[in-house]
């Protein structure tokens, strides 16, 4: 392919051209069809949705670009939006994950300064972005190990273990950036009994708590946000991926308390809030908030789920554990992981592996109870195999 011979390799692309996207299906140019449970990596959630395409092709007949000099509407709707369904505050846009946690990243750094906290924890096989900045938060060394020395003061505790946290933190301390459930890390979500010790912590060393919802957010794990899983509201919150309907858009979530600290000079971007992501993202909001859209999503989740438990405990040999929330689940395979996916293309469904064996189901969030079938059935097929 063409592609091979002009695109830095960064990652192991699958032999699959891409012709167009209609529903949850992905179609090649060679004429083939795919059912996508991979969607773009929890971008494309709504599948290819109508809607959010005619409010991107709108919005780009009236202009692609202002600059953050001037106010764009559905930035601001979008904004006022976000903020009414999550904790009141500010918001700042970005392109990508990394830049949110670039932007968070320098908003605690900025808020530690005045007080002497310099420490910043993340959990070990977190994964919050591949700039050095990001990098230094993303808890893998096989990430890290070539690019050192990244930035200093930013160390990393056991994932769910309350006892190494504790280790941690002291009055130094002036964050905790955490996944409600790693992605990654191979969809692990967060236990109870650990969010529990965070607030704790929290309360006693007045911690900023950075939730990094880039993947789980805007309804991935049937809540809105995925920390509504849980009895904790962030202070900051971290948005990409799914936010801008396919185009390039992020977000910080800044609470009351922090939207002082970054002020004119101190942080900025010349892309990010793009107006037609912005469009594109006030479609997409408007959509996962539909009572309607909720409940079926609801539905169709407990469906799948319930379809791979049943796969689970017939072939316990090869599926070792299922995880996750909601449209976010994971399971454990080892070493079969690859083989898996590579079968499925064949069978004709796009699947992802993550943590190296663990296949990650993160379908479009449309997915009704026919893809589920399908999906089941080449499941089934192939590890009835092994
Ligand atoms: C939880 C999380 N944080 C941050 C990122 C980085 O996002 P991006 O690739 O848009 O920089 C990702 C990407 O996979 C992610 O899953």
């Amino acid at each position: 392919m063409i592609d091979e011979r002009y695109i830095l390799k960064t990652y192991n692309r699958l032999d699959l051209e891409i012709d167009k996207i209609r529903g949850n299906y992905i179609y090649t140019t060679d004429g083939k069809k795919y059912l996508d449970f991979f969607s773009g990596i929890s971008v494309n959630n709504l599948g290819y949705d109508k809607d959010v395409i005619k409010a991107m092709t709108d919005k780009m007949q009236s202009y692609t670009h202002i600059s953050n000099y001037f106010a764009d509407k559905d930035r601001s709707e979008l904004a006022k939006a976000l903020i009414e369904n999550s904790i009141d505050g500010k918001v700042f846009f970005t392109n990508s994950g990394a830049e949110s946690s670039e932007a968070a990243l320098k908003l605690v750094r900025k808020c530690g300064k005045s007080n002497g906290k310099y420490k910043i924890l993340t959990a070990e096989n977190s994964f919050h972005g591949r700039t050095t900045g990001a990098l230094a938060l993303t808890g893998q060394k096989k990430y890290q190990k070539d690019f050192e020395p990244l930035i200093s003061g930013v160390e990393h505790f056991v994932f769910n273990d309350s006892d190494s946290l504790i280790s941690m933190v002291d009055e130094h301390t002036s964050a905790v950036f955490l996944e409600p459930v790693q992605g990654e890390g191979g969809v692990i979500p967060l236990t109870a009994e650990f969010v529990r010790t965070l607030s704790k912590l929290r309360e006693k060393y007045n911690l900023i708590l950075v939730m990094d919802e880039i993947q789980t957010g805007l309804r991935r794990c049937g809540t809105l946000f995925a920390y509504e899983n849980y009895n904790i509201k962030p202070d900051l919150i971290m948005l990409a991926k799914s936010l801008g309907g396919g185009l390039p858009l992020g977000a910080v979530i800044i609470s009351k308390k922090l939207e002082n600290v970054i002020g004119v000079g101190d942080h900025g971007s010349t892309f990010g809030g793009n107006p037609v992501a912005c469009a594109g993202g006030l479609a997409v909001f408007k959509k996962i908030n539909d009572e309607n859209f909720v409940m079926s999503m609801k539905k169709n989740a407990d469906y799948l789920y319930n379809e791979l438990s049943s796969l689970k405990e017939k072939f316990s040999g090869v599926i070792k554990d299922l995880r996750g929330i909601s449209m976010m689940l994971g399971l454990e395979v080892g070493e079969n992981a690859s083989i898996i996916r590579d079968r499925a293309v064949k069978e004709g469904v796009l699947l992802n592996v993550t943590g190296r064996t663990v296949i990650r189901i993160i379908p479009p969030l449309t997915v009704d109870s026919n893809d589920i079938d399908l999906f089941v059935n080449v499941f089934r097929k192939i590890i009835s195999t092994l």
